[in-house]
């Protein structure tokens, strides 16, 4: 467990991308995806920290929030990983809705990094060795990141 304290939100997008290389680093998994859970109320840093994650991984395009399209993907230019899906459970009700955007599919290549925020959302379809994030606010700056 890593717990970091954030007083700015190039500081937390630093966080993300020292996780995005050490995922690089340690490769794809045997059978699944690379899954981050990110959980945390609004303005908590999740998709601040995850416009780190995505530079870290190679992706090229900016990151914005995407809670109105729950999922966006992204090429990602690495030997061992292909696309980046970043996804926004906020709107979800029901754990299942993310089988209609081919969720199942997706989570069983292992070349495919998937970053979810809300993920408490749809917990029972996440990996067991998903990493945890979670995020706090303290304050207007200040922001507390949790990484299992
Ligand atoms: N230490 C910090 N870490 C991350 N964001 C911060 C920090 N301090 C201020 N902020 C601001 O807080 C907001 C975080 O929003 P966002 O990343 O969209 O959160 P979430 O996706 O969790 O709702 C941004 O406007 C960002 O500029
Ligand atoms: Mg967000």
């Amino acid at each position: 467990m890593l717990k970091h304290i954030t007083k700015s939100s190039l500081q937390t997008k630093k966080i993300g991308e020292e996780l995005a290389k050490k995922i690089l680093k340690e490769g794809p998994k045997k059978k699944k995806a690379q899954v981050l859970a990110l959980n945390g109320e609004l303005g908590g840093g999740k998709t601040t920290f995850l416009q780190g994650f995505a530079k870290g991984i190679g992706v090229k395009k900016r990151i914005l929030s995407p809670t109105f399209v729950i999922m966006k993907s992204f090429k990602i230019d690495s030997p061992s990983f292909n696309t980046f899906y970043h996804l926004d459970c906020y709107r979800i009700k029901k754990a299942r809705e993310l089988f209609i955007l081919g969720f199942e599919e997706i989570l069983s290549n292992p070349k495919n990094i998937i970053a979810i925020e809300w993920a408490e959302r749809v917990q029972k379809l996440l990996p067991k060795n998903s990493k945890l994030i979670t995020f706090k606010f303290y304050n207007k700056k200040e922001r507390e990141i949790i990484i299992k």
